[in-house]
């Protein structure tokens, strides 16, 4: 199914804020109501600053979190390139130019464990989706569809943690792996994710959903396909327009005949992670 930029509005909200979250690690919360009422996990949105010209092209952003009610959507970036470290000197009051909510997000499936996978600042998409598969929060589609929620977060080191009190209150299980050991033993997220599905019930329906460097969502499908769990991807591609357009965004996926290039902005960013050609 392709999700063009139907729901999608183009404003220049104010910020709220634009706080230090962890190493690098910045949240901005911005004024959109009309984007918060439409949203739904695993979607994004594309990001300019108004202020200047470079970059010239918007750069998509994950949700983060919501409050449909107040109107503000928070957003958590790594700051990086041009358009973060831009973003990061921006104060409350400044505008940004968005344009959004684009792509099809996760969808709302039941399953008795959902096992949330990210590396990095890959873990941005996964608090709404955790707090909607709980009950704790609800999007206009079904909401309450898993009984628990697993977070294997991964990170170089401790210092980039970001949000894991977020997660603990959302009702998560938070499995935190740090490659340096510098929070518990030194261990990548994979290991992690390993050991979970070891000793977990197999009689249980569980479900992945991976978010991070693509190398990580390589090694994630690779271990859900040897323990047949199915297993979801939200791919980040660098992207241009994010409405299908300039298919900047492609990535290889499996057809029924063999392969196509699918846009990740509107064909994705979630997409099956067995139907993936990595390479
Ligand atoms: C669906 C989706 C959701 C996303 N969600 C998030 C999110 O929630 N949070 C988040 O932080 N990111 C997210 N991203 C990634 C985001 O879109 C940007 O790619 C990222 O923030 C970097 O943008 P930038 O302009 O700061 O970096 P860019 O300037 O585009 O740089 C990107 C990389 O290239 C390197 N680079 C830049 N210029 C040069 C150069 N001249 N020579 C060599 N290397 C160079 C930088 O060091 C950096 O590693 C998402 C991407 C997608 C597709
Ligand atoms: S970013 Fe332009 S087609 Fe996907």
């Amino acid at each position: 199914m392709t999700y063009f930029a139907d729901n999608a509005v183009s404003s220049q909200p104010k910020i709220i804020e634009n706080l230090l979250l962890a190493q690098d690690t910045r949240r901005v919360r911005i004024d959109a109501p009309e984007m918060a009422r439409r949203v739904v996990p695993g979607q994004f949105f594309m990001v300019r600053n108004p202020a200047g010209n470079d970059p010239l092209i918007g750069r998509a952003l994950a949700l983060y979190d919501v409050d449909a009610e107040q109107g503000w959507i928070d957003l958590v970036y790594l700051v990086k390139g041009k358009l973060t470290t831009s973003l990061a000197k921006l104060k409350s009051g400044d505008p940004l130019a968005v344009w959004g909510p684009l792509g099809n997000g996760f969808p709302a499936e039941p399953t008795d464990h959902l096992i949330m996978v990210a590396g990095g600042i890959g873990q941005t998409p996964f608090l709404t989706l955790a707090r909607e598969a709980l009950g704790r929060q609800s999007f206009g589609r079904s909401s309450g569809y898993a009984h628990s929620v697993s977070f294997c977060y991964g990170v170089r080191s401790a210092k980039y943690l970001a949000g894991v009190e977020q997660f603990e209150e959302a009702g998560c299980d938070v499995q935190i792996a740090t490659e340096d050991g510098s929070h518990g033993p030194a261990r990548r997220v994979t290991d992690g994710l390993e050991g979970l599905l070891e000793n977990a019930s197999t009689t249980a329906s569980r479900r992945i959903v991976c978010c991070g460097p693509e190398p990580m969502m390589e090694a994630v499908a690779k271990i859900a396909d040897d323990n047949d769990v199915p297993c979801q991807v939200s791919l980040e591609t660098p992207m241009a327009c994010g409405i299908g357009v300039c298919f900047t965004c492609v990535a290889k996926v499996g057809t029924a005949a063999d392969w196509d290039y699918k846009r990740t902005c509107v064909e994705g960013p979630v997409f099956d992670a067995a139907d993936i050609l990595w390479h």
